[in-house]
């Protein structure tokens, strides 16, 4: 799903993911006897059942959340779309407008500037610390040039496989009950998939993990 990253107390940048495709992988991760522990950020879709599920609103709050029960686990799947920026500063309370005097005192726009600052990175964090035997499993949301940006995230992020998503495509990304993906190897292999209902996207991706060599 998506992380809110708080802008005051009322307020956040967040991005259109509903939890879908996270939620079919872990579902069907479960229904196969996996012992499945879900962290999910804001979610509009119903999580599935026989997982553990953990809540994390933000970037920061997920990574810490990953790092509890990474070392615990052999396969982490990335399928969260975690913001890769957050406001520098929390208002501590709802952010006002200024008055039209304060306004004109100012002698400024009507705009208002806001400061981000880069949240940390989940998983390439985690696949720096990855033991033998641990596989790591990138999603990348791309609206061009597809293959080279996910090809770029695999290498860059030490994956042992990226889900390349063209979230432009009809049927495919943020909130659809289908997608449209590429799955790219560190050896240069590519494959690509029709469109396939999220659960169908679950069930061949674990396939695909059956067949990786264990590092
Ligand atoms: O949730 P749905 O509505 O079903 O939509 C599914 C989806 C479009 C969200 C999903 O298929 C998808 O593409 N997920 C990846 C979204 C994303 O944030 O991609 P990215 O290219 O920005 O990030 C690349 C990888 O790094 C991802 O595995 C992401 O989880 C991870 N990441 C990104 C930023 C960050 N700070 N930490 C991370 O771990």
């Amino acid at each position: 799903g998506a992380t809110r990253e708080p802008l005051d107390p009322v307020r956040f940048l967040s991005n259109r993911s509903s939890g879908k495709m996270g939620f079919a992988i872990a579902g069907a991760a479960a229904r196969r006897g996996a012992e499945v522990t879900l962290v999910a950020g804001f979610t509009t879709a119903e999580p599935p059942p026989g997982v553990t599920l953990v809540r994390a609103e933000s970037a920061d709050a997920m990574l810490r959340a990953c790092e509890m029960h990474f070392a615990a686990c052999d396969i982490f799947l990335a399928s969260a779309a975690v913001a890769d920026y957050a406001p520098e500063v929390v208002a501590p309370q709802k952010i006002k407008k200024p008055t039209q005097t304060e306004r004109a005192a100012q002698d400024a726009d009507d705009g208002l500037t806001l400061r981000l600052r880069r949240t940390p990175d989940i998983v390439a964090t985690l696949a720096a610390r990855k033991q033998p035997g641990q596989v790591i499993v990138g999603f990348a949301a791309e609206t061009e040039d597809l293959t080279a940006n996910a090809a770029r995230k695999l290498a860059a992020k030490r994956l042992d496989l990226i889900v390349a998503n063209d979230v432009t495509q009809e049927g495919a990304g943020f909130d659809s009950d289908t997608n449209v993906v590429t799955l790219l190897w560190p050896d240069g292999r590519a494959e690509a998939w029709p469109r396939l209902p999220k659960s169908e996207v679950a069930a061949r991706l674990l396939d695909a993990l059956l067949a990786l060599p264990l590092i």
